[in-house]
């Protein structure tokens, strides 16, 4: 149903909120925002110029479509081609919205030849990826905007997404000038982008809403996995390539999938040799490893599915800062069809082990 947003008017929030919203109106550099995902970089998506701020404050190559972040359905419409007497949006997605909106959910839609979209924001393609965010204070610098604001995850490009203001400023400080501080993400990990404009329909990328529960939803029982998601050969811990890199720490990540089994000390010694500094995330059950000569920062993000998605990124980063050498991360079993079908998608492309 249809549904707006109110607030008091006397809200400090409101007045931070306020001087984003003019900055976003006016000028060309962008304004970070929390999303119940992760932090993301937004800026008018009806503006060229203000559209290009984005992919240089975070060095995103122009060829990697964004996300347009509407407020409202009405919003929405607005950006696809009126079909009189119809809702313009594709039937196929209103099962998906009803459920999933505002929430971790991107959905792919025709977008008009004359669209009021500026083209950087769909990097050529026919098509453009909406959603509608949860968190209020995303949702009400949308309205206060006015525009439907595009916004990618508001790090620098190869490196861990941000799930806490300070990620932002560790990333962008400098580069832009409001991050609107909402506490840490909710979820941890990105959005999961769907296209139904094809049969069957498509998960482009898993994130906050899992297949199981996309699967329950009228037309999606056959929803297929569009994207590369298994390791290469078998499940062997793989050293890091050189050439692709995403979601990345700066020290390099052996990921060990659920099945392998701890690392043992020499495989570590291997590795990295005596007297380094290791990190370790940990989840479900590695004990800790001790004994060994080497500097050890150990994290443990604990065993629910959803904590390990809400930590990772965050442990990630702190381990950067710490200037370990090497990360060895506790894959967790995602054959379940659960959110931790994201978090080893994510945890595979930061050891490199896919594309
Ligand atoms: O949770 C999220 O989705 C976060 C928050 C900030 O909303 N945003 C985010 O944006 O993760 P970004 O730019 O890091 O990822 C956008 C993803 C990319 O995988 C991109 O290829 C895909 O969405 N995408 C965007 N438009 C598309 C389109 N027209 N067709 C296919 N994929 C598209
Ligand atoms: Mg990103």
């Amino acid at each position: 149903g249809e549904w707006d947003i109110k607030w008091a008017e006397n809200s400090p929030d409101l007045a931070h909120l306020q001087r984003a919203a003019a900055q976003l109106q006016s000028t060309d550099t962008p304004v970070a925002f929390p999303t119940e995902t992760v932090y993301g970089l937004g800026a008018d998506a009806t503006r060229s110029s203000a559209v290009r701020g984005i992919f240089q404050a975070k060095q995103r190559p122009t060829d990697n479509p964004l996300i347009v972040h509407v407020y409202s359905i009405q919003q929405l419409r607005g950006l696809l081609r009126p079909t009189p007497g119809n809702d313009p949006i594709p039937a196929i997605y209103r099962p998906l919205i009803e459920r999933f909106w505002p929430g971790p959910l991107t959905i792919i839609l025709p977008k008009p030849t004359d669209s009021v979209l500026a083209p950087e924001v769909t990097a050529g393609l026919g098509t453009f990826g909406a959603r509608m965010p949860r968190s209020l204070l995303a949702l009400v610098l949308i309205k206060l905007a006015g525009v439907p604001l595009a916004a990618p995850s508001a790090n620098v490009s190869t490196r861990p997404s941000p799930t806490a203001a300070e990620h932002v400023k560790d990333d962008l400080d400098g580069r832009i000038e409001i991050v609107i501080d909402g506490g840490p993400c909710e979820v941890g990990v990105e959005s999961t982008v769907v296209d139904g404009l094809t049969y069957p329909p498509s998960i482009l990328r898993p994130g906050g809403v899992s297949i199981d529960q996309l699967r329950q939803c009228p037309g999606w029982e056959d929803v297929v996995v569009g994207y590369k998601n298994a390791p290469e050969n078998g499940s062997q811990p793989r050293a890091p390539g050189m050439k692709y890199r995403h979601y990345s720490p700066k020290a390099p990540v052996i990921l060990y999938e659920a099945s392998t089994g701890q690392p043992t000390v020499d495989a570590i010694l291997e590795y990295t040799g005596e007297g380094k500094r290791i990190g370790i995330i940990r989840t479900h059950s590695w004990p800790l490893a001790c004994g060994l000569p080497v500097r050890l920062w150990d994290i443990n993000l604990g065993s629910g599915t959803e904590s390990v998605a809400r930590g990772l990124f965050s442990a990630l980063r702190e381990l950067d800062k710490n200037g370990v050498d090497v990360i060895f991360v506790e894959g967790i079993d995602d054959t379940d069809g659960n959110i931790a079908t994201a978090v080893m998608n994510r945890l595979r492309k930061a050891a490199q082990i896919t594309a």
